[in-house]
């Protein structure tokens, strides 16, 4: 599921292809999984091992094989755009802000690496979860096959409109990200004021995280929060309620960029 997440994302948002599923030891995922990796070793969180020139030299090696990637993508864009082959993706506007000096090299690559990391996994989690509920909730894919079949017909490949007209598709893909929130805690926000909580108040300018796992899993805020029931966001879009009860794509102004 990572690679197709991969795959799609690459072709999507960057017009590339990396065939991670057509060619299992794909140079790009594992350039990526390899930095990703080291990001989030754990030792790393604990002690500061990369101050360890060998260790600190291995890790250059691996965002250098990441780097020639990511020139990679951006040169195949310029080849595709001087063949006049443009599909206004993610990556062309990008390119577009460079050229208006909205955007700095260093900050285009910063941008490709987030975009490639925030993107794919999140996406997996989410297409994995709402896969292992179809299968488990046999009654739910009836209906939803029967809306897929109804909305798109012979269209393979839906269209906006299409994908808007998809309404129960859409309610278990809001009750699947509620039940498994692919990304289970906010983007660090600092408090601008000073907040009570009981006993304890927590002052202003305290960064905290806010646990999404927690609140879409809250009998306060949810009826059966265990359950799985599609027919909940039949009335209400929580992602569009200000009440904050549903956080699957963030809120504010660090919210998902792609939530619509
Ligand atoms: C099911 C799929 C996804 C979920 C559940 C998800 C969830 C989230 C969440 C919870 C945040 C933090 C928002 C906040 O703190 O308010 C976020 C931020 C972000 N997401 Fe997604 N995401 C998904 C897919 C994607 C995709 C496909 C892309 C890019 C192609 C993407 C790019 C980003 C970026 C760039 C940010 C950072 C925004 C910032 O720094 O302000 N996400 N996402």
């Amino acid at each position: 599921m990572q690679r197709y997440a991969f795959d799609v994302l690459g072709k999507v948002a960057f017009g590339f292809d990396f065939n991670s599923i057509g060619n299992p030891n794909s140079v790009y995922i594992t350039a990526f999984d390899e930095v990703q990796k080291t990001i989030f070793n754990p030792l790393s969180l604990i002690f500061p091992i990369d101050r360890v020139p060998i260790i600190r030299q291995q890790r250059l090696k691996k965002v250098n094989k990441l780097n020639n990637i990511f020139n990679e993508i951006i040169n195949e864009k310029y080849k595709a755009l001087a063949a006049g082959k443009s599909q206004g993706d993610l990556l062309e506007n990008m390119l577009n802000a460079c050229d208006n000096q909205m955007l700095s090299d260093s900050e285009l690559r910063y941008n490709l690496a987030l975009f490639m990391l925030a993107g794919h996994e999140t996406s997996a989690i989410a297409l994995a979860t709402t896969l292992y509920l179809l299968s488990t909730y046999k009654n739910v894919q009836e209906k939803a096959r029967e809306e897929v079949l109804r909305i798109l017909g012979d269209d393979l490949i839906p269209s906006a409109d299409q994908h808007r007209s998809l309404k129960y598709l859409n309610m278990i893909i809001q009750e699947n990200l509620r039940l498994y929130p692919p990304a289970p805690a906010l983007i660090f926000r600092e408090l601008t004021e000073n907040i009570k909580i009981k006993d304890t108040v927590i002052p202003a300018g305290t960064p905290i995280e806010l646990f999404l796992y927690g609140i879409h899993h809250s009998p306060k805020l949810w009826n059966n929060p265990e359950e799985f029931l599609p027919e909940r966001f039949e009335k209400n879009d929580y992602a569009d309620s200000e009440n904050y009860s549903w956080l699957a794509f963030g809120a504010g102004t660090r919210t998902l960029v792609l939530r619509k």
